[in-house]
């Protein structure tokens, strides 16, 4: 396998781990590893279900195999992918999007027997309008539907907004938005529907990046508005629980987000503007470099058909898992987090950084 700079900061941090992985990699397509490290994890949590079984307390949720779900920016290739694989199987999707045209295009890649069950819906969660309107049509939709329908199985929050910046840079204003779209939206959208998803004892969903895992320069903003909402959503579990309300989150890493069906990432992605020229001749090189590094990323992903898989494990298994790190840098980067100290990253980030500036 080559071995590219990031490689091998990897390397720097990891190597006897990272000689393993590659070996492994070497014998086995990626797809492959994913699957069994997925099926290991997924023994162990139901194995975990069943130990507490042992001594009375029952840890799996009423799974449905029909009902309705919402997804929030489900314009997003992962978002996108998971509303056509759960209308495929029959879920009525509730798809909230920023412009309804994609939406549409949505439902050309479904099949016309199924093109029924995706509902577009208008969902900037910023706007409360736009959520009280959400919650009318669901309401409206189940008053028409048969009984069987007439659940709200889960609501999978996959909007979110990249943003990228020294934090110098970042404007009160810009700092406001990101938090307001990234975490104060899913949120408002979830109270929302508690209702209807304590009636069905149905499920919340919440999508993060492992960027929010390591500090790494350029994506502070965004990281803090995805570890706010991870840190809610850990808190909600805790709160809903009583209700039979599974709570999940799923964290991927490099997720191939080139589709069909949803806006290109670099349509949604922002960058700070209002950098000083000062600044703007202070972070270039760091700007430069980040932008090289997350290139580097971008040509290690797995597919999104991987990440759509955990989301829907989460939404239909028995026995969801609390946390789902999709990929194996997600799951190396949580690794790390724990194994080095603040110092040793940094470091290793640093030498990643120049490195890509050469
Ligand atoms: C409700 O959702 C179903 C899809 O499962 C759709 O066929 C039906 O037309 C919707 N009804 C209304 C009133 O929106
Ligand atoms: C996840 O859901 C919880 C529960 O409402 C919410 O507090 C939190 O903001 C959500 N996080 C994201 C990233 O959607
Ligand atoms: C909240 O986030 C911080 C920082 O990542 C973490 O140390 C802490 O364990 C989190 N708390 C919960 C309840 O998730
Ligand atoms: C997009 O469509 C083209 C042509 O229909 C196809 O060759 C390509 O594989 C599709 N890409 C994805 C990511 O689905
Ligand atoms: C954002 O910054 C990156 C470098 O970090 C650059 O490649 C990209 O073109 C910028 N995008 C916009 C919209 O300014
Ligand atoms: C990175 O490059 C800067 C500027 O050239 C240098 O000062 C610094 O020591 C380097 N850091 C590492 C960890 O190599």
């Amino acid at each position: 396998m080559a071995r590219n700079s990031s490689y091998s900061f990897l390397y720097l941090l990891f190597s006897p781990l990272i000689w393993i992985t590659s070996k492994v990699y070497s014998i086995l397509p990626t797809t492959d590893i994913l699957i069994i490290v997925e099926a290991l994890e997924y023994m162990f949590n139901n194995l975990q279900v069943f130990l507490f079984s042992l001594v009375g307390y029952d840890l799996k949720f009423i799974s449905y195999d029909h009902g309705s779900v919402l997804i929030t920016g489900a314009s997003s290739a992962i978002g996108g992918s998971v509303a056509i694989q759960l209308a495929e199987q029959g879920y009525t999707v509730f798809a909230g999007v920023n412009a309804l045209p994609d939406a549409h295009r949505l439902k050309t890649f479904i099949s016309p027997k199924n093109h029924h069950r995706l509902i577009p819906l208008l969902l900037d969660v910023t706007n409360q309008n736009h959520i009280q309107h959400a919650v009318q049509t669901v309401l409206h939709n189940f008053s028409q539907a048969p009984e069987r329908e007439r659940q709200l199985v889960g609501i999978i929050n996959c909007v979110g907004m990249p943003f990228d910046g020294p934090l110098e840079t970042i404007s009160a204003q810009d700092w406001t938005h990101i938090l307001q779209v990234n975490t104060v939206g899913p949120f408002a959208v979830i109270s929302a529907f508690m209702d209807l998803l304590r009636e069905s004892r149905g499920r919340v969903i919440n999508l993060s990046s492992a960027n929010t895992m390591i500090a790494s320069p350029i994506h502070g903003v965004y990281s803090a508005s995805k570890q706010a909402l991870e840190n809610a959503t850990h808190t909600l579990r805790n709160e809903v629980f009583r209700f039979g309300i599974s709570v999940s989150l799923i964290i991927y890493g490099a997720v191939d987000t080139s589709s069909n069906f949803s806006r290109p990432i670099v349509e949604t992605k922002r960058n700070s503007t209002n950098f000083t020229p000062k600044q703007e001749t202070l972070y270039k090189p760091l700007v430069k470099s980040v932008s090289i590094i997350d290139k580097e990323t971008k040509e290690h992903t797995v597919e999104a058909s991987v990440a759509t898989r955990a989301i829907v494990h989460a939404l239909t298994s028995e026995t969801p898992k609390s946390r789902y790190l999709v990929g194996i840098d997600s799951k190396l980067t949580r690794l790390f987090g724990w194994v080095f100290s603040d110092r040793v990253l940094d470091l290793a980030y640093q030498v990643l950084v120049n490195q890509s500036a050469q």
